[in-house]
């Protein structure tokens, strides 16, 4: 799989991180295919974040992503998926790698500055969400 979704959240799109971090993203050598501004819909939130539905942070992650702009990108690079992961880092910036976008731009664990695709399955899913025109993933 040679793309993946990534979405910088409201939280990094507020601060002013936005070009920082796709400059980021371009320097881990990612290149960016589809990009577009989006105030996501309580019932797109609900959607996008379904498989955590059950999860006892669901309502505020959903209440977050739905609290102004963010910034879904289509981006390639081999392995992109796995990759993506290494650069976003851990969930929570308290244990990211040192370098990465998350030790490097979020605030808090839920208030986390990026999202990557977790899986080839769920990329494509994700790329088709906010990008229903694009037909070259893989
Ligand atoms: P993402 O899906 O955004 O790339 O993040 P992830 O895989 O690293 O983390 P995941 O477990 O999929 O959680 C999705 C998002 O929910 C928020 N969260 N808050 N307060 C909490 O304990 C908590 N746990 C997760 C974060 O915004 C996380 O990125
Ligand atoms: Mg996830």
């Amino acid at each position: 799989m040679r793309q993946t979704l990534a979405i910088i959240k409201p939280d990094a799109v507020g601060n002013g991180r936005t070009g920082r971090i796709i400059a980021h993203l371009e320097s881990a050598g990612f290149a960016l295919r589809a990009a577009r501004m989006v105030t996501m819909t309580r019932a797109q939130a609900q959607s996008f974040y379904d498989v955590h539905r059950e999860r006892p942070f669901y309502d505020a992650l959903v209440a977050f992503m739905t609290s102004g702009p963010c910034i879904p990108m289509a981006l390639e690079a081999p392995d992109a998926v796995r990759r993506l992961r290494q650069v976003i880092g851990a969930t929570d910036p308290a244990e990211a790698d040192p370098g990465t976008v998350r030790a490097l731009y979020a605030e808090s664990k839920e208030r986390n500055a990026i999202h990557g695709s977790d899986s080839d399955g769920n990329a494509r899913r994700e790329i088709g969400f906010f990008f229903p025109e694009c037909d070259r993933l893989g």
